[in-house]
């Protein structure tokens, strides 16, 4: 039996524009997803037959990590699937490493550039922000030029990507689910087609680009203001590109007076907006009058990790976890 969990994960700023080759900065979370591997007659999730259209990550990181005889994979989650805040990623990275640490020694880029294949395949077009920072966790910043904190270099479809890893001060944010579930994969695809048609689109994604450069120094050295107005222009952004939706416009809305900045989190379309706050309750309040759910998180959290119990999740006064290996 080998269990390992991986964080979920919000992007601060740069979605989209990634896909693009362009950085962006995401931090990881502290909602895991918790995946255990164990023999079994036929290949399952959960004990129940895994099936290539409803286990897709799931089935794609066989492919990818395993190559081994039947196995069920256990998965558990505290992430809401669909919120933008990267349970693919975590289910995949977590799948993986539990797939090669029953097969020998983890390392950790390995796991992330395997989870990053995996979510191409399945999302057809994909950068490796999400299942990078889900595999190292804190802070991961995806850039085209390699910088501080540099970890390892990915190349795809003439795309390319140094993954660094980046300190993540004390830091407020407040997540407003929408209750929407939209799929990234079609998401991406539109902005892509906009992109391609549009001068204005192709200048979006190119601002994007430097505001999230901007917003690494403004992270570092955890000057709010400038983040979170960064924040707001990339909203701005994300809007033009078609990826907002009238949910999320309200919860933005809705935290304006009490935050320092606000926008979507991840593909948009639905899923999650986070606002940058010192005032948790008072935005968390403003969030659920406007019709959406406040979750609380902590950023900056630790990656990818084998769970030494390997049943249950681990509880307060046990041993910690074992930190898979950089
Ligand atoms: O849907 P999410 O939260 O996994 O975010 C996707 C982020 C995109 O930039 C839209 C796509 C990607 O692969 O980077």
């Amino acid at each position: 039996m080998t269990r390992c969990s991986a964080p979920g994960k919000m992007i601060l700023l740069g979605e989209h524009a990634v896909v693009f080759g362009k950085p962006a900065l995401a931090l990881a979370i502290d909602l895991r997803i918790y995946s255990e591997v164990v023999p079994s007659q036929q290949y399952s999730v959960n004990w129940h037959p895994m099936k290539k259209r409803h286990h897709a990550y799931i089935s794609a990181a066989l492919d990818e990590a395993w190559g081994g005889p039947p196995i069920n994979v256990d998965t558990e989650s505290e992430i809401p699937s669909g919120s933008g805040l990267g349970s693919s990623a975590a289910v995949t990275v977590s799948c993986v490493a539990a797939m090669l640490a029953r097969k020998g020694k983890l390392d950790a880029e390995k796991v992330a550039r395997m989870a990053f294949e995996v979510e191409n395949t399945v999302q057809g077009r994909a950068s490796p922000t999400d299942t990078s920072t889900s595999c190292h966790g804190f802070g991961v910043l995806v850039a085209p030029e390699k910088t501080d904190g540099f970890l390892w270099r990915i190349e795809k479809d003439k795309r390319q990507w140094n993954i660094h890893h980046c300190d993540v001060p004390k830091l407020t944010f407040v997540v407003g689910y929408t209750g929407i579930h939209a799929a990234t994969g079609p998401l991406v695809a539109k902005v892509k087609k906009l992109v391609d048609d549009k001068d204005e689109a192709r200048k979006a994604v190119d601002r994007i680009g430097e505001i999230v450069l901007e917003g690494v120094n403004a992270t570092r050295s955890a000057d709010k203001r400038r983040l979170g107005s960064l924040m707001n222009e990339n909203h701005q952004l994300l809007r033009e590109l078609g990826v907002s939706h009238p949910m999320l416009e309200k919860l933005v809305e809705a935290c304006a007076t009490k935050s320092y900045g606000a926008k979507l989190t991840g593909a948009g379309g639905g899923g999650s907006m986070i606002a940058l706050t010192d005032e948790p309750k008072e935005v968390s309040a403003a969030i659920a009058a406007a019709g959406g759910e406040p979750i609380q998180i902590e950023v900056g959290c630790e990656g990818a990790r084998v769970e030494k119990n390997s049943r249950g999740f681990k509880r307060p006064g046990e041993e910690p976890a074992q930190d898979l290996e950089d």
